[in-house]
């Protein structure tokens, strides 16, 4: 396993350490060992499985790595995960060598905006969960947009009012308890137009409650992806 760390200092680190502590990443990795991944990680999962897995993956925000296993177990060939939290890069670590996955996956610490340029390209880049936990949607999603050669997959907050009424909240307790990260709702159709921007095509979307998971093909692959259909 290739192991890379690559620290910076920003206020976004210091919080986001704070935000997925010890406690969170031991609670997580214990759910998905035993219960499996969550609903958002398998909408992206099953929405690139159905569009031909890639044999590279780039997953942006692993956490413990959940998407990157569904991946990895489902035929792709090569994995990197991106995760700046310390703790949830260290049970990634764990859960990785546990699943002797070593010889497969490359793991890099780091705030994928400030590393993105030390990060190879690959056939699917993901984030799961992740846009909302960063103040500037723009700057990663292009960057991550940069490194994808065929598929980009990623769930978001939903841009509905009792969505946004329910992240306010969420940020006003975090306030009361002095802690300083906070979740964001960006505008879907603004993240929409960054990615037609940039050449990608939305192939599906699917909506639950509170989450939308959404699968994009760059324009220049998708006749290899109707050709395959
Ligand atoms: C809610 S967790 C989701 C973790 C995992 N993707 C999942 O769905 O279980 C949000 C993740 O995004 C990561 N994250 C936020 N901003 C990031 C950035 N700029 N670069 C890389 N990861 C980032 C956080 O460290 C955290 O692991």
């Amino acid at each position: 396993m290739t192991i890379r760390w690559l620290l910076c200092c920003s206020s976004f680190w210091a919080a986001n350490q704070r935000q997925f502590s010890d406690a969170i990443a031991r609670r997580d990795l214990e759910r998905y060992r035993t219960r499996g991944p969550d609903a958002t990680t398998r909408l992206l999962r099953d929405a690139i499985l159905r569009a031909g897995n890639g044999k590279t993956v780039l997953d942006v925000g692993a956490g413990i790595g959940a998407l990157s296993f569904e991946l990895l177990a489902a035929g792709a060939e090569r994995m990197t995960a991106v995760e700046p939290a310390p703790d949830y890069f260290a049970s990634a670590h764990e859960e990785v060598r546990r699943r002797n996955l070593a010889d497969r996956f490359e793991l890099i610490c780091g705030d994928f905006v400030a590393v993105a340029s030390d990060v190879a390209e690959a056939d699917v880049v993901t984030l799961d969960r992740v846009i909302c936990c960063y103040p500037a949607y723009r700057p990663l999603l292009e960057a991550a947009l940069q490194r994808s050669r065929r598929l980009f997959a990623f769930s978001y907050p939903r841009d509905r009012w009792y969505v946004r009424a329910a992240v306010a909240i969420q940020n006003l307790l975090r306030a009361l308890r002095r802690n300083p990260f906070r979740g964001f709702v960006h505008s879907a159709r603004e993240m929409e137009a960054l990615l037609e921007h940039h050449g990608f095509l939305r192939i599906e979307r699917r909506e639950a409650l509170k989450w939308s998971a959404d699968l994009y093909v760059r324009a220049d692959a998708a006749t290899d992806l109707r050709a395959s259909a």
